[in-house]
């Protein structure tokens, strides 16, 4: 059990980014309810989180969406708003340290720019899994 623990500790440190203590509770209880909806769930996965940010929905207002729409393809250069055309900062936490430091923001956005997209909230395993991709850029 210690080791499994320690493992999934690891998959986090792996990215070289210090969350901080309410961010890590975040992700434990994202992993929580993710295995709750799905008993073979493992881990979150950078990868599919990347495939999700990519893939384009008919969202908000009828436009063809992704997060790429929003945020850029690159999560180290600033991007611009869709619709009010206004800059949106880097995602990329190597780049902007204010990124994926203040849960309440990370939640609201979340679950706000997943209705945008997807026209409803993430699961705890998709929220996990584009997490995972932001904290690797
Ligand atoms: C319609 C434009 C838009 C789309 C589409 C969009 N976002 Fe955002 N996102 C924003 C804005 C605006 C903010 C808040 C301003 C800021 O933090 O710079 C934000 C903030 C965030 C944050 C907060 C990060 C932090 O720590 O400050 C995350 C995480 C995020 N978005 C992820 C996503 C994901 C995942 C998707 C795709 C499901 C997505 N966004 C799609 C506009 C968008």
């Amino acid at each position: 059990m210690k080791i499994l623990a320690s493992s999934l500790l690891c998959a986090v440190c792996a990215f070289g980014l210090e969350l901080n203590a309410e961010m890590k509770a975040y992700i434990d209880e994202l992993k929580k309810e993710a295995k709750e909806q799905n008993p073979s769930f493992v881990d979150f996965s950078a990868k599919n989180g990347e495939i999700l940010f990519k893939t384009e929905n008919i969202g908000k207002e009828n436009k063809k969406l992704s997060c790429v729409s929003c945020h850029g393809s690159d999560l180290s250069q600033k991007a611009q708003n869709i619709f009010t055309g206004k800059d949106i900062d880097p995602l990329a936490p190597s780049v902007n340290k204010a990124r994926l430091s203040d849960v309440k923001e990370v939640k609201k956005w979340l679950k706000r720019n997943f209705k945008d997209v997807f026209l409803r909230e993430g699961t705890a395993e998709q929220k996990g899994d584009v997490l995972y991709y932001i904290m690797s850029k």
